[in-house]
């Protein structure tokens, strides 16, 4: 059995990564977030509660899991300490939390320039989170970031927010912006590094430790292959590479202790914010798909967008993250739709094409090519194994399996944790 295993996300996020993490996360004795930062998001539902976690891994529930924030992470240290405080409040107050002190902060700056680069930007907007994050990652490349390990030398944080507003404050004057005080910011960002101290560590040197006792090391992914920097859909993706190569990067842990890369795909495609996606469409079918599957943004609320899955996206994110299984997800929502598509190519200027093109002009000149598949009528939701699935929906994912080249391993057909079908065992 592997003992490390990452979890990816195949599309542009929101694939059900939370679910999934959170079914492995029972059993992982390490739960880390390796890259972003509060742009991402997932309930989890624990004694009957509902808790919204953004920044904070998984496994905080359990007292016995050791939950890892990495260096590749950008931390708001004031969302922090209110996802900290609601955990409190809710009587979860034994917990391993370990804050990598690699791990960049976002300033308040941060949030007022995201907003201010997507005004500039007009109809060409990214539709950010608008939580800083692009700015926060832009920072830590200018060399003008703040690392968490610095919240805790008053010196050091004060030397680096006045070298960032240096450049920074006459940027605002000149857009009609408040500016920000270097001395105040340093007074209130060292208050948070009083508070964090007692979690910030070496987290490179901790998991490390963790993989060679053995241990089981649950790496839990955030966004997806669509949305990173690299391999994306750029420029309108994120800021951080939510890749399996990634991972060992943002983490600080050699590559070849990366073992089993679980893929999670929706048995549909959906995008929040702007950009390119090819098989999205807009009917009753769409309505019916974001109704059935609560298809709002878990930090922004936003509604969003429904396509057909895409089989070029999901063969991208089958090569570029090595995945050795897909957890396909949602399964259960597409009950009931007369015909179901997925996209097998596109034709780009006349030519069929099987890769994303990496020009983004070419990208959106990209049509989809489909094949059909009937649906199926049945509720799924109950459902145990696979071979009890409606023929029909086994067609359908053995045709994901066909086109893929990757075996399916885990589904899920609900919401909860016992609605999950699961093929492989990760721990
Ligand atoms: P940013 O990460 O806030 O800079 O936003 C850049 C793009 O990534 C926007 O289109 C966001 O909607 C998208 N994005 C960022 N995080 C997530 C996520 O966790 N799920 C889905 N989309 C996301």
């Amino acid at each position: 059995m592997a003992k490390t295993v990452v979890v990816i996300g195949t599309e542009w996020g929101d694939e059900g990564k939370g679910k999934i993490t959170d079914y492995l996360a029972t059993r992982a004795d390490v739960v880390v977030r390796s890259q972003g930062g509060n742009n991402a998001g997932h309930s989890i539902f624990f004694a009957q509660k509902k808790f919204a976690l953004h920044l904070i891994p998984s496994g905080i529930f359990n007292p016995k899991i050791m939950n890892i924030m990495a260096g590749g992470m950008v931390i708001n240290p004031k969302a922090l300490a209110k996802e900290i405080d609601n955990l409190i409040k809710q009587e979860i107050t034994d917990f391993q939390l370990y804050i990598s002190d690699r791990a960049h902060v976002v300033m308040p700056y941060h949030l007022e320039l995201d907003r201010l680069y997507e005004s500039l930007k007009n109809e060409n907007a990214l539709g950010t989170t608008k939580n800083g994050i692009g700015p926060a990652y832009a920072d830590k490349a200018t060399r003008l970031g703040i690392r968490f390990g610095d919240l805790i030398h008053k010196d050091s944080l004060f030397r680096q927010v006045n070298n960032a507003l240096a450049f920074y404050n006459p940027v605002f004057e000149t857009f009609g912006k408040n500016t920000f005080s270097p001395e105040q910011i340093t007074e209130e960002y060292y208050i948070y590094g009083q508070m964090f101290e007692k979690y910030i560590t070496d987290t490179s040197i901790l998991l490390d430790k963790a993989i060679k006792a053995d241990k089981y090391v649950l790496f839990e992914g955030a966004q997806g292959t669509m949305l990173c920097l690299d391999h994306g859909t750029y420029p309108f993706v994120t800021s951080s590479s939510p890749t399996a190569a990634g991972v060992p990067l943002a983490a600080g842990i050699a590559p070849q202790y990366i073992k089993e890369v679980v893929g999670v795909t929706k048995a549909y495609s959906t995008r929040v914010g702007a950009g390119v996606f090819p098989t999205e469409f807009e009917d009753e079918i769409t309505k019916y798909i974001r109704e059935k599957g609560h298809e709002y943004g878990t930090t922004t609320g936003r509604a969003r967008r429904i396509g057909w899955l895409d089989m070029n996206v999901i063969r991208h994110a089958v090569r570029i993250n090595g995945l050795t299984g897909l957890a396909v997800t949602l399964v259960d929502v597409l009950s009931e739709i007369k015909e179901l598509k997925i996209c097998i190519a596109y034709e780009l200027d006349g030519k069929i094409i099987d890769y994303i093109p990496g020009n983004y002009d070419e990208y959106k000149r990209c049509k989809p090519i489909y094949d059909s598949f009937p649906g199926w009528d049945e509720d799924i939701t109950q459902i145990k194994n696979f071979e009890a699935l409606p023929e029909n929906c086994i067609n359908y994912l053995k045709a994901i399996e066909m086109l893929s080249g990757t075996k399916i391993t885990v589904l899920s057909l609900g919401p909860d944790r016992e609605q999950t079908v699961i093929l492989h065992n990760y721990f």
